[in-house]
């Protein structure tokens, strides 16, 4: 009797499992029957194994596979589901640009059940409601909205050199990217959320403690943003949230408190609350409503899509800079220059430093934030030039950090080289072999933004400070498996030398 019971449960375990392995891979012919190039997938995992298991990153991942390859495109599985990957910039401005109506959303989770706040975020709101929200936030980012912010910017500007100065004092190695990431909260804070976030006065301070909690790479954060960007249906299923609860909250209280007091007060301040409390007034956009968290929404996501990429680049620019000094030199030159002839940190005095603006662009190829793009073809599309169709649904990549680093577009790639964004070598390459920002109707909305505050950081940073490599700098850096972002796995410490405090200054 045992024995039969033994053998009916090891048949239907038998069963379970080639019905299980029949399902992981039964889209594994895809690419084949299409005569699209691939990578070999494995069982369950597809060809993210590394990814899901937080060994590397999904921008070293796509470049891997990216350098496998050659021709323009490639097919690969995230567990049994075919995605197309966009290796040429020709294709790749066909898919951002010119054949954008088949390619209007993003692949990540969009639930409102799941999470009222993100799901509201342009960066994650699918179409119709995409459309109409971008079109009304757009004027929002102008660079005359911009400059009457530079008064909040630089007030930033200025905690982050007393912070600075004081913690040089006291410290050998500083982790730089902790103290962009205090300037980051507080500029957001200040332009996104009108108040102030005294993230230099306090190492608890509230707005840094949700950055923290948001974005440091925990095996949670990690579970997170992968179900969002790799298993939308688990989102939809056990309604995961994309931002921890307290966080939404947060940002709720903060945002409401400041709208009542200025309604209350009648106050202003140029910054982007004022803007937004205008927009609410104007009623409906095109028959979508534009009330309660919609409109929050709109500020939550500086802090979602602001916050990292701004840090990022800021402190990835020091470290650039202790690696290179002669490049340091000259950007400070370029700095001590322009203020002189400025004056002070104007909108204007940041839009002449042109060498600086051809670093910042060097480092956002090194390190570009967000290492890779992603589209749904929300239609059926035929490859420029085969009869190969990519059917709606299908998900789209496009390996940035890999174009990046092709020596085809960047010759010796792991060097850093801003005169690689002269005009002339600019013209020279394939416009879609860089795209920091992404590309077309839906690129990044912050991008003047991110620019102004990652340069006014530096700006206030190297009127002061020298950085060095110290002793705990990571050479090379090996990049953080557990984050969709781009970012080095132990910070980035570094010496940051007061200028004033050297014996020559006075002189
Ligand atoms: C150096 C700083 C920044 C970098 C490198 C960066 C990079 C990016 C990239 C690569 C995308 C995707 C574009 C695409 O898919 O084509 C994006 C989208 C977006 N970014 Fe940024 N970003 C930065 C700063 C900011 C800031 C300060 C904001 C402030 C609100 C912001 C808001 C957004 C939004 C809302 C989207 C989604 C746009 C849409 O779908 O319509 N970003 N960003």
């Amino acid at each position: 009797m045992l024995e039969y019971y033994f053998m009916d449960t090891l048949i239907l375990c038998l069963v379970l499992l080639y019905l299980l392995y029949k399902l992981c891979t039964k889209n594994f012919d895809y690419w084949e029957r299409k005569g699209v190039p691939y990578i070999k997938p494995q069982l369950f995992f597809g060809n993210c194994y590394d990814i899901f298991m937080f060994r590397k990153s999904i921008g070293l991942t796509l470049a891997d596979m990216y350098n496998k390859i050659s021709g323009p495109y490639f097919g690969m599985w995230v567990f049994n589901i075919p995605h197309f990957v966009a290796k040429d910039p020709e294709l790749i401005k066909h898919i951002l640009v010119k054949d954008f109506k088949n390619f209007q959303d993003r692949t990540i989770a969009s639930n409102e059940e799941a999470d009222e706040i993100s799901a509201n975020v342009l960066f994650i709101m699918k179409n119709p409601t995409w459309k109409t929200f971008r079109s009304k936030m757009t004027p929002v980012f102008t660079s005359g909205k911009i400059k009457s912010m530079m008064p909040l910017i630089n007030k930033i500007g200025e905690d982050l050199v007393a912070y600075l100065t004081k913690l040089s004092n006291q410290s050998d190695s500083i982790e730089a990217k902790e103290v962009s990431a205090k300037y980051a909260t507080d500029v957001i804070t200040s332009c996104a959320f009108g108040i102030e976030g005294h993230s230099f006065e306090k190492e608890d301070a509230p707005w840094r403690s949700v950055g923290r909690d948001m974005f440091e790479f925990t095996l949670f954060n990690g579970i997170r943003s992968s179900s969002y960007f790799f298993l939308p249906k688990l989102v939809d299923l056990f309604k995961i949230k994309f931002v921890p609860p307290h966080v939404t909250q947060f940002m709720i209280e903060a945002f409401v408190k400041t709208v009542d007091y200025r309604k209350s007060e009648n106050s202003s301040r140029n910054d982007f609350i004022d803007i937004l409390i205008k927009l609410q007034k104007e009623g409906d956009f095109e028959g979508h409503k534009f009330e309660g968290n919609r409109v929050i929404a709109q500020a939550a996501q500086f802090f979602l899509a602001g916050f990292e990429t701004t840090s990022s680049t800021v402190s990835f620019a020091l470290y650039e800079l202790c690696l290179n000094k002669s490049i340091q030199e000259k950007v400070i030159m370029e700095i001590k220059t322009t203020l002189e002839q400025h004056g002070s940190v104007t909108y204007e005095a940041i839009q002449d430093m042109k060498y600086l603006h051809k670093v910042v662009q060097e480092v956002l190829r090194k390190y570009p934030v967000l290492p890779f793009l992603d589209r749904t073809a929300t239609m059926d599309w035929k490859i420029p030039g085969t009869d190969i169709t990519i059917e709606a649904g299908t998900p789209v990549y496009i390996p940035m950090f890999a174009l990046h680093y092709d020596p085809k577009y960047f010759p010796n790639p792991d060097v850093f080289d801003p005169e690689r964004f002269t005009e002339e070598t600019i013209n020279s390459r394939p416009c879609f072999s860089y795209i920091p920002f992404g590309g077309g109707p839906r690129n990044c909305i912050g991008e003047r933004f991110g620019l102004i505050g990652t340069k006014v950081a530096l700006v206030y940073i190297l009127s002061r400070f020298e950085v060095e490599c110290s002793n705990e700098t990571p050479i090379p850096i090996d990049f953080e498996p557990k984050t969709f972002a781009l970012a080095s796995k132990i910070g980035l410490p570094m010496k940051f030398i007061d200028i004033k405090r050297r014996p020559s200054y006075a002189a």
